[in-house]
C-alpha cells in the first residue's frame, strides 16, 4: 500500500479544509495517509521518510512580497532536510486572487521539490477560499495523486 504525508500551514482553516478533503479522497482510494499541521511539527529532518508521496499546502499572507503562512515558514527553511529526493510531491494552496501573488506557496513548494530531487505528480492546486468553494478541483487533484501512487 502506498503511503502519503500531507503537511499544511493554515491560519483561518481554508488550506486545512483542502488538506482534509485530499486526505479523505486518498484514504478512500486505499492510500495510507498521514495528515499533519505544520504548527505541530518542530523539526523537518527526515519528515518524508517512509512515505511515497509528500503533499504540501500553505496559504500566503504578504502584500507585495510572498509571505508563507507562519507555521509553514520553519519547514520551508528546511526543505533540503525533509528527505524529498526521489519522493512524489504535489503542492496546494488556498488564496485570494485579488493579491498580487495568488496562491504563491504553490510555486515556492514546487521549486523546492525540483531543487531537492522530488518529482511533481500533479499540477499545483490553487483554491480561492476553502475546499467547499472548489470541490471538483480539490477532488480531481486528489484523484490524480491517487492514480500517480497506484502506478
Ligand atoms: C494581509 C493579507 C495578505 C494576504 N496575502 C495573500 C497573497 O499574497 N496571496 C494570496 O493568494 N492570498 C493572500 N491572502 C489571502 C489568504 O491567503 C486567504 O484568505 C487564504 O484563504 C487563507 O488560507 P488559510 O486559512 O489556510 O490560512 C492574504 C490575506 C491577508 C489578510
Amino acid at each position: 500500500m502506498s503511503r502519503a504525508l500531507i503537511i499544511y500551514g493554515s491560519t483561518t482553516g481554508n488550506t486545512e479544509s483542502i488538506a482534509e478533503e485530499i486526505e479523505a479522497v486518498l484514504s478512500g482510494a486505499g492510500v495510507e495517509t498521514v495528515i499533519r499541521n505544520a504548527a505541530d511539527i518542530s523539526a523537518a529532518e527526515n519528515l518524508a521518510e517512509g512515505f511515497d508521496a509528500v503533499l504540501m499546502g500553505c496559504s500566503c499572507w504578504g502584500d507585495e512580497e510572498i509571505e508563507l503562512q507562519e507555521d509553514f515558514v520553519p519547514l520551508a527553511e528546511k526543505f533540503s532536510e525533509m528527505g524529498l529526493k526521489g519522493k512524489k510531491v504535489a503542492a496546494f494552496a488556498s488564496g485570494d486572487s485579488s493579491y498580487q501573488h495568488y496562491c504563491a506557496a504553490v510555486d515556492v513548494i514546487e521549486a523546492a521539490a525540483r531543487e531537492n530531487g522530488a518529482s511533481l505528480i500533479a499540477e499545483g492546486l490553487r483554491v480561492e477560499g476553502a475546499a467547499s468553494d472548489a470541490p471538483d478541483d480539490v477532488r480531481n487533484f486528489a484523484q490524480k495523486i491517487a492514480e500517480a501512487l497506484a502506478s
